[in-house]
């Protein structure tokens, strides 16, 4: 299918569009591309409006079982100093963020089963009892008995990233795990009555544009409410610490096409788009992007949360992380979102 028959059938009927439409829009050239950004910007402002939602991230425990080889938390990763927050500190942290005008409240670890469902629910249902707040949950896979109890605690939303849509190079990034579990959490998610979201890295080892054009036909299937598209920025105390990472133009471009094809889907300007280029979330919010995830932890823990290295914002108290958003957000003619900011989809 050529670039232009694949733009008029995604515009008209995103539903329809196959892989190959999807990576027809991919494989842009440089003019075009600023076409699908343009056309992503307004679909952007017809559907979602220029309202962004701000979500405050809380990185409460650098603990993590697992082995992802682009992760700074890996297990294997003996060179990061871990930490774990108490649930008292973690409510404080939430109550700081509600006080800077946050109205989503992301809990986010590595895999650390350290914290029982037991505690997270009473951590959840403290805030959200105490404070006027939605509460996102992304704590990696947890057995469904367990997110059965986050849910009823009143825990609105959980982040689980796909991470990569191809099943073979994602066992290989995730040793011992496999797409398809990963998956069926994100349905068991879905069912439990949870807003979703989803996403994956740009510009893994391995990936084309046929990979990334399943990653968004993915997100379309699965139904998610949210999805976060960033570059894989390679970390030095990683296996894959020599790779080439995510460039800018790759990750606007998938954003983009993402918009066109999920015109009411949250999709989150990244911070680690942030962190491969300076301009990076201003770029995103005007090419589909419609969220922003400021990092509300603590500053003490801040930079043992090393996912990736210089990752944007890191010096920032929460407030100034929050302030610096709202300058960029007026400065471009947008404007924080006052609400909870759920899914449009969700909430019909
Ligand atoms: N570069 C970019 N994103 C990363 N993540 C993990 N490692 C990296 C990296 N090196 C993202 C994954 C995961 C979340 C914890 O951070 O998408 O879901
Ligand atoms: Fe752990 Fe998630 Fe990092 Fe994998 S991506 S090592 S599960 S924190």
């Amino acid at each position: 299918m050529s670039y232009e028959n694949a733009l008029k059938k995604i515009i008209k009927d995103g539903k329809s569009a196959t892989v190959g439409d999807v990576t027809a829009l991919l494989g842009a050239d440089a003019k075009k591309r600023s076409l699908l950004y343009e056309l992503a910007d307004s679909v952007r402002s017809d559907f979602m409006g220029d309202e962004v939602h701000v979500r405050g991230i809380i990185e409460f425990s650098s603990f993590c079982s697992e082995n992802c080889l682009y992760c700074g938390l890996r297990a294997g990763n003996r060179v990061l100093q871990r930490y774990r927050m108490e649930p008292g500190e973690i409510i404080a942290a939430a109550r700081d963020a509600a006080g800077v005008g946050i109205k989503t409240i992301v809990l986010q670890s590595g895999q650390d089963v350290y914290y029982t469902a037991d505690v997270l629910a009473r951590i959840v249902s403290e805030i959200k009892s105490s404070l006027d707040v939605a509460v996102t949950l992304s704590l990696g896979l947890r057995p469904r008995g367990d997110l059965e109890v986050f849910r009823k605690a009143g825990a609105d939303r959980y982040l689980l990233k796909h991470e990569t849509a191809d099943p073979v190079l994602f066992a290989w990034l995730r040793p011992g795990t496999t797409l398809k579990e990963r998956l069926n959490c994100i349905y068991t998610l879905k069912e439990l009555g949870y807003q979703v979201g989803s996403g994956n890295m740009v510009g893994l080892p391995g990936q084309t544009i046929v990979t990334l054009a399943r990653d968004i036909v993915l997100l379309r299937d699965l139904k998610v409410e949210m999805a976060g598209i960033g570059p894989f920025v390679p970390n030095p105390d990683t296996p894959l610490g020599n790779s080439v990472g995510g460039d800018v133009e790759a990750t606007l471009t998938v954003l983009a096409v993402a918009r066109l094809l999920l015109p009411r889907l949250h999709l989150p300007a990244t911070t680690s788009l942030g962190t491969i280029h300076k301009q990076g979330r201003r770029m995103a919010l005007k090419c589909g992007a419609n969220v922003i995830m400021p990092n509300v932890t603590p500053l003490q823990y801040r930079r043992n949360y090393a996912i990736y290295p210089g990752k944007a914002g890191r010096e920032l108290e929460p407030g100034a992380n929050v302030r610096e958003i709202q300058y960029l957000l007026e400065d471009m003619g947008r404007r924080m979102g006052e609400g909870y900011g759920h899914s449009p989809d969700y909430m019909a």
